[in-house]
């Protein structure tokens, strides 16, 4: 198997952990390129499930090696915590690498985060108050501090000393939260490095050495395209590029090495966060309380409830676009198995213009209303299926339509949260 990205398409929770899982043995190593523990991804083998923040979706398996690469933002607490929590579960860590390129979330990162939302009032992103903005901030600022500072007292003591001057005064004039010395910092941060020194490398050069011995690399994106900070529905978005772009620059592997891309797109869209969602349904609506609860749709990270929405064939098109797709991986559908008849999104009326992408300017995207296709339901239960033959003629005739609103062929298709419940049509 040649390298390739596997991306969310929507806003997240697309069931990127799950097929990240399954084709992760198809690979030599499984890179994250962006986000930090923002991100939850859930892989169910049998009667275990582990719910992942940082730690790539490949630890499943002892010959891929997992590395979280420089895009990352690394809470040096909750990797420890992840470790721990898989090495009782039996999963080892060892050959998990992480770059010494990738900033580290401060605990003052964390108290930014809930004091920018709290400032924002009603136009408040809806974060994971886990310092994600804070910490890419001060990464674009060029005051943050590295995994590798950590190797080095004397270095993490300036870094954070030049941090320190000017977060400070922020925490203390405008929130008047309380502030942060070097020597606090380093009695907790010296304790983590003990810990993480064994893990951090150079992944670049890791990574190109293994592209040089023939080896093969699955880029694992977190969040989705819609929360892209360039492509996605701005402000209301996380604050990396989630797109398939950012494997590059986020693991620093050249982009001659991506053969793939695999979208992994829902059978219908959710989302966590404030922001514009035309499909979306009242939860209080009979098939926005039936979606979201059959499709078991609250957060891995935050427990939030998710909002929910029938499928979007603009969003797919655009994502199809922006990413480059090559295939889809289409999730979920089992959850359709509910309902008589599924409007599907194909379009959007616009001030009375049609769209079949996502419109040029935000100020028309959150105008946009969907013109709705009713398909015919299946309404038998497919999550035994594991050929397209197999489905029900409408639950085809719905995977057909989303090849054809998205532009991009369905090669793989979920039935269950489990690894066992997938169709692989045309992946490999
Ligand atoms: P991620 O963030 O994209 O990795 O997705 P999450 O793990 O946050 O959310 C996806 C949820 O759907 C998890 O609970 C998965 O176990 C579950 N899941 C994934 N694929 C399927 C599927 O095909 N059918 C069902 N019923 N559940 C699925
Ligand atoms: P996975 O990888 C769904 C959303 C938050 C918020 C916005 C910004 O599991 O799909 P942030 O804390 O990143 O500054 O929040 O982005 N968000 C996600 N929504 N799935 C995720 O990750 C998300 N990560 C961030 O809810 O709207
Ligand atoms: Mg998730």
């Amino acid at each position: 198997m040649s390298s390739a990205v596997l991306v969310g398409t929507q806003w997240g929770d697309e069931g990127k952990g799950k097929i990240c899982d399954l084709v992760a043995p198809e690979f030599d190593c499984v890179v994250r390129y962006q986000g930090g523990n923002n991100a939850g991804h859930t892989i169910v083998c049998g009667d275990k499930k582990f719910g992942l923040h940082l730690v790539p979706s490949g630890i499943m398996y002892e010959n891929v090696t997992p590395v979280i690469g420089n895009g990352v933002v690394v809470d040096p607490k909750v990797l420890i915590e992840e470790i721990d929590m898989l090495e009782n579960e039996g999963v080892s860590t060892k050959n998990l690498k992480v770059s010494g390129n990738a900033h580290i979330i401060m605990p003052y990162h964390r108290d930014l985060d809930g004091a920018f939302e709290e400032c924002l009032g009603k136009n408040n992103i809806g974060t994971t108050k886990r310092g994600i903005g804070p910490c890419y901030q001060d990464k674009m600022a060029r005051i943050g501090l590295r995994m590798q500072d950590l190797l080095d007292e004397g270095i993490f003591r300036e870094r954070c000393g030049i941090a320190l001057d000017r977060i400070n005064p922020q925490l203390e004039k405008l929130f008047n939260l309380p502030t942060y010395t070097v020597d606090q910092l380093w009695d907790e941060f010296s304790a983590y490095a003990e810990r993480l020194r064994p893990y951090i490398c150079e992944s670049s050069l890791l990574l190109n050495n293994m592209l040089e011995e023939g080896k093969s690399i699955l880029f694992e994106g977190a969040q989705a395209t819609l929360l892209d900070i360039d492509h996605g529905t701005y402000p209301y978005v996380t604050s990396s590029n989630c797109t398939a772009g950012g494997s590059v620059t986020g693991s620093g592997v050249g982009m001659k090495n991506i053969d793939r891309v695999l979208g992994i797109m829902k059978a219908y869209i959710t989302r966590v966060g404030m922001g514009p969602m035309p499909t979306e349904l009242s939860y209080d609506d009979e098939f926005g309380h039936k979606l979201t609860e059959i499709g078991g749709e609250y957060g891995v990270t935050t427990g939030r409830r998710r909002r929910c929405g029938w499928f979007d064939g603009p969003i797919a098109r655009y994502s199809t676009r922006i990413n480059g797709l090559t295939d889809i991986a289409l999730t979920k559908l089992d959850v359709l198995s509910a309902f008589d008849t599924i409007p599907v999104c194909v379009a959007y009326d616009c001030d009375g213009v049609r769209y079949t992408s996502v419109p040029e300017h935000q100020a028309l995207f959150a105008k946009a209303k969907p013109v709705y296709k009713e398909v015919p339901g299946w309404r038998e239960d497919i999550t035994g299926c594991r050929s397209y033959e197999e489905l029900p003629q409408a639950a085809r005739d719905y995977v057909d339509l989303v090849e054809e609103l998205a532009g991009c062929r369905v090669s793989i298709i979920a039935v269950g949260p489990d690894r066992e419940q997938t169709i692989m049509r045309s992946w490999n």
